[in-house]
């Protein structure tokens, strides 16, 4: 992880995807979600429509689109926590179609929220021993109650201290998770993940609302999950965090895979400028292709498009896991149950 940041040396993720070909549902040489004809709508609002896309195994993959391009709904699409209205997806090898949350987090895909989802009530130990039950309220109970996980306890047990060492957590494990702050409930989501050793983990602005200090700890610890072998799908807004981290980039407007390829070939792509711009929304100079530092994109784009749907979605198909309230940032906007009206 050092190396790569002060070397600059392409990552294996991006050596892997180096002779690929920047069109949008381009083939990759070793896919671990391939993803077809995937359709939902709400109401007269089709959310996602993707027709054709693939993951390369191993590398950081960030999503990107202006707000309500459909980010989140296909989070909720890919591990069960929504359900398409057509369509197919492969995760290694297994057909995700009707599968549940559960059981997708089993077969090692994890994903984290746009709205932090750490109990509050209980202890980071406690949230990360929660990790390991695969991201589902019911078996939350069981897995509290003396005796009945006794025999993978002291694995779980030893697992998460590793974890909480490697995100420099260990000294916080029995501080409650409303004692935190939003950063490091950020931190604490992604050490959880990690709890069922996925091979794919889907990060849907784990740096939104995080204090810059932490961002780059938070960045650091991205940027290492290739080498515990694992592969990232990141949604971001950050054009500078995009550039930095990604060693492939697909772009998302209106539900629609319009753009994809290495960081520098999709900024300088002119549809994605005009998706992020608007057309004819005049003040182009907001998002410039070369270089990308300035404001970052969201900034543009708060302008184009109104702000995000909660988290519905999630809130409903994890509604067994507020053991405790509300997660963290709820309020009114979270508790729409259909998105923004
Ligand atoms: N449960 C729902 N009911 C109705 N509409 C929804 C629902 N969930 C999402 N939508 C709509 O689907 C579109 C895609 O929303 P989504 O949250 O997936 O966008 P996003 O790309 O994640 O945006 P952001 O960057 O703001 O998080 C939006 O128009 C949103 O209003
Ligand atoms: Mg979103």
């Amino acid at each position: 992880m050092a190396d790569r940041d002060t070397t600059k040396a392409p990552t294996a993720g991006a050596l892997a995807l180096a002779d690929v070909e920047p069109v949008p549902g381009v083939p990759k040489p070793d896919p671990i979600l391939v993803v077809d004809k995937v359709k939902r709508s709400f109401g007269g609002l089709t959310a996602v429509n993707v027709d054709h896309l693939e993951l390369q195994r191993g590398a950081i993959t960030s999503l990107i689109g202006p707000n309500g391009a459909g980010k989140t709904t296909f989070f909720n699409l890919m591990t069960g926590f929504d359900r398409p209205d057509t369509g197919t997806w492969h995760f290694d090898g297994h057909d995700l179609a009707n599968v549940s949350a559960y059981k997708v987090a089993r077969y090692g895909m994890v994903r984290t929220f746009q709205l932090t989802k750490a109990l509050t009530r209980l202890s980071v130990m406690e949230n990360m021993k929660l990790g390991a039950t695969g991201q589902r309220g019911e078996r939350i109970l069981a897995s509290l109650i003396p005796g009945i996980w006794k025999a993978q306890e002291a694995e779980i047990e030893e697992r998460a201290e590793e974890l909480l060492v490697r995100f420099k957590m260990d000294h916080m494990r029995d501080e409650l998770g409303g004692e935190l702050s939003g950063g490091q409930r950020k931190l604490l989501e992604m050490a959880r993940a990690l709890m069922v050793e996925p091979s794919m983990v889907m990060l849907d602005e784990p740096m939104a609302g995080v204090n810059p200090a932490l961002t780059q700890s938070l960045l650091e610890h991205v940027k290492d999950l290739p080498s515990f072998d694992m592969t990232v799908l990141f949604v971001e807004h950050d054009m500078d965090v995009v550039m930095d981290i990604s060693d492939w980039v697909v772009v998302m407007a209106q539900g629609r895979i319009i753009a994809e390829g290495p960081p520098a070939a999709v900024a300088a792509n002119e549809e994605v400028i005009d998706a992020y711009i608007g057309k004819g929304h005049g003040d182009e100079s907001r998002f410039t292709p070369t270089p990308l530092a300035g404001a970052p994109v969201s900034a543009a784009v708060e302008e184009v498009a109104p702000p995000s749907a909660d988290e519905g979605a999630e809130d409903l198909a994890d509604g067994g896991a507020d053991l405790d309230g509300p997660a963290e940032g709820a309020g009114p906007a979270d508790e729409q149950p259909g998105g923004r009206a």
